[in-house]
């Protein structure tokens, strides 16, 4: 599967936490990513991604991403597989929450990417997300303010689920399993 970059603004707090924990669930393979000094051709270098896009201004990407958004909708991005991880606050912000998650997965997808790890919204209280599809986040949706001492154990099972999911091919539409990944 080769190195997965993981990309974050590290001038975060909770996201440099949660990238750090992903990170140390994955063992090795990962290389960190500044979101905030990203360059099209960094971004185009890897084959798998693990995107951090916390949600900020009420429903909104913050700076460093939207600043990146005007390129990444020129890009193609076939062939390359994403997972996005993002922070939120379900009390604070229930009619957007982690919409992040979601404003980024749609637009990759439309560039052509693969986008796995959705997880179930089950255990959460909110009124509208961007990320919901199908009964699913499109992506992690991380609450800190709220949900504090699940973060731990999200992100293991999450990274548990990317394990293999980077690993999946597509094949004539058909995920196929490549063992030798
Ligand atoms: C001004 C402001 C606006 C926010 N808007 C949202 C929002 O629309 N949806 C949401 O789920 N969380 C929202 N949040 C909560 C943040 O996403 C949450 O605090 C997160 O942990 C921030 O992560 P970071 O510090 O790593 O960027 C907002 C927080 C602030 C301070």
């Amino acid at each position: 599967m080769g190195k997965i970059a993981l990309v974050y603004s590290f001038n975060t707090q909770k996201t440099s936490q949660a990238a750090k924990k992903i990170a140390d669930e994955f063992g090795e393979g990962i290389e960190h990513v500044n979101a905030e000094t990203l360059t099209e051709k960094e971004f185009l270098s890897y084959k798998s991604l693990i995107l951090g896009v916390p949600t900020w201004f009420d429903g909104e990407l913050p700076n460093y991403w939207d600043e990146f958004i005007p390129a990444l909708e020129d890009l193609d991005l076939k062939g390359k597989t994403f997972a996005v991880f993002g922070n939120g606050n379900q009390k604070g912000y229930p009619e957007n929450f982690v919409d992040g998650v979601g404003i980024m997965a749609k637009l990759l997808e439309k560039r052509g990417a693969r986008v796995v790890g959705f997880t179930p919204v089950k255990g959460f209280e909110f009124e509208s997300s961007q990320a919901l599809r199908d009964g699913q986040f499109t992506g992690l949706a991380l609450d800190f303010e709220n949900h504090g001492s699940q973060i731990n154990t999200r992100i293991k099972k999450w990274v548990e689920q990317l394990k293999k999911e980077f690993g999946e091919k597509m094949s004539g539409g058909k995920k196929v399993v490549n063992s030798k990944q």
